[in-house]
């Protein structure tokens, strides 16, 4: 899409206030391509029914409708500018609606409603303490032997933001990213990394787990077989959780 975000005061997420022209600049990078991918790669061919949690503009929705023609998407996504967008671009697609909702709080969908729940560089948003209650939501929006898909970003240690060990980690991972991009993607997708620096380190809106975090909640939540499958470059820390019910 070509559009920019506006500002919107009252958000509950700061990709409210996104002004770049962000599918443009994130498919400048092939590392954010190929994880997308394995993701969609992971949908049962025969699921009818996919939640996309964090839609965000819809670049995980338009590979999903890619590879499942005939399924029922819905996208979730917190920013109002993000599903106003979506919306927008999936007009025509009378088999795809946009609401705005949190991973946390699924509560406008029944029990069972899903085949799958997918999602992509969106959930790292979230508090540490909402894993659980985010696990337990997408467990139980998911029918029996449904699966879950979450493509995003992690880092190695876990600890107390700001601790010595937790902060040189997360610090050494997004300054490589950030040369990565520069290198391999483009200058803006390097600037974006740049920009969100504060907030990683912080863990204002941004904080990042390991692998291993997310899969804990999972199974605290009930699913039965949890992997992680590693996308390249392995270094820049960007994993596939599948789990299903
Ligand atoms: C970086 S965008 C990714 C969008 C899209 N999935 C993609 O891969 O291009 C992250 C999205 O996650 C959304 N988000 C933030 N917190 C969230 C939460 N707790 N639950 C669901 N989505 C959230 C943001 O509003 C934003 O649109």
């Amino acid at each position: 899409m070509t559009e920019t975000f506006q500002n919107d005061t009252g958000s509950r997420t700061h990709w409210n206030d996104v002004v770049i022209d962000y599918d443009k600049v994130l498919d400048t990078d092939e590392s954010n391509v190929v994880l997308l991918a394995t993701a969609v790669d992971r949908l049962p061919r025969t699921a009818a029914e996919i939640l996309d949690i964090g839609s965000g503009t819809g670049r995980l929705t338009s590979l999903c409708r890619k590879a499942l023609p005939a399924a029922a998407i819905v996208g979730v996504d917190p920013a109002p500018t993000m599903v106003a967008a979506a919306e927008k671009k999936f007009a025509g697609d009378g088999n795809i609606r946009f609401l705005e909702a949190i991973a946390e709080d699924l509560s406008v969908f029944p029990d069972a409603s899903f085949d799958v729940a997918i999602s992509s560089f969106a959930l790292h948003h979230m508090e540490l303490d909402a894993y659980d209650t985010a696990a337990a939501e997408i467990f139980r929006v998911l029918r029996p032997g449904g699966s879950f898909v979450n493509a995003d970003q992690f880092c190695r240690v876990m600890g107390p933001a700001g601790s010595p060990e937790r902060a040189t980690d997360v610090l050494d991972l997004l300054t490589a990213k950030a040369r990565h991009y520069l290198r391999e993607a483009c200058f803006e997708r390097m600037l974006l990394q740049v920009d969100l620096l504060p907030r990683f380190m912080r863990e204002d809106g941004e904080i990042l787990t390991t692998p291993e975090y997310w899969r804990d909640a999972l199974v605290r939540a009930g699913f039965s077989q949890v992997d992680i499958v590693e996308t390249p470059p392995a270094e820049l820390m960007n994993r596939v959780i599948v789990a299903v019910k």
